[in-house]
């Protein structure tokens, strides 16, 4: 994994986070904490750390333990989010979670579904997962709508899954298995052929 070196389409890269993006990282996170912390975890046991260099560590550490492999996300070759890919299983689960944020100069572009396409692929055909799954808040419209663009499918529910915002929040389960998207999630997607779904969400929940 760690010959990985950047994954790429169009204007949209990935790459694997390294120790001297923590300065990059905490200037964009501290500077759009309105845009970022309804969505964001937090320890329910204290107050939530913003030691940029001890979370690159931290990352960096579950790639080396193959329980995750975290990028930063660049467009035109900046820096403007992160997409993490968390709690890898391998064996008869083969699964694994991805996370995601940009800042707001940037939304709307369509750079996180590119960027969650080309990881999805790269999970499922280099590393040999079966199952990614993304959770979101029933809030989260711009969230919602990354994954419908990609036509993961909602599983159900979690209540009260993650602290996020000072509360456990709960979560749309999405997925998508390998065997899904035979041609690939990047390439069915920007050729127009993700089917469309009709999502059942609860309308107490949402926004
Ligand atoms: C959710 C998020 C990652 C989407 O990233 P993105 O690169 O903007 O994704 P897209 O370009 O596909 O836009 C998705 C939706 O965001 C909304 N959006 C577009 N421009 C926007 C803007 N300037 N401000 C706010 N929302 C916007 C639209 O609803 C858009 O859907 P549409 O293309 O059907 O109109 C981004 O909004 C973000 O980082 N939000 C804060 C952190 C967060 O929510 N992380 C995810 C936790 S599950």
């Amino acid at each position: 994994m760690s010959n990985l070196f950047a994954l790429n389409h169009g204007d949209v890269t990935i790459r694997l986070v390294r120790h001297r993006d923590a300065r990059t990282l905490e200037r964009l996170v501290l500077s759009n904490r309105e845009w970022l912390r309804p969505w964001e975890a937090t320890n329910p046991h204290g107050s939530t750390s913003f030691d940029f260099k001890a979370q690159v560590r931290g990352l960096l550490r579950q790639l080396d333990n193959q329980e995750g492999v975290p990028f930063v996300i660049l467009f035109q070759d900046e820096i403007v989010g992160q997409l993490n890919v968390a709690n890898i299983l391998y064996g008869s689960v083969s699964s694994c979670v991805i996370g995601y944020w940009v800042i707001p100069q940037v939304a709307g572009k369509g750079i996180t579904p590119t960027a969650v396409a080309l990881a999805m692929d790269y999970m499922f055909d280099e590393i040999g997962i079966h199952r990614v799954e993304i959770d979101i808040r029933p809030e989260n419209n711009a969230s919602l709508r990354v994954v419908e663009k990609l036509g993961l499918r909602l599983e159900g529910l979690k209540q009260g899954y993650i602290h996020i915002a000072n509360a456990w929040r709960d979560h749309y389960v999405f997925a998508l298995t390998k065997e899904e998207v035979t041609e690939g999630v990047l390439s069915r997607w920007i050729n127009g052929r993700v089917p469309k779904i009709s999502y059942e969400y609860d309308k107490k929940l949402r926004n």
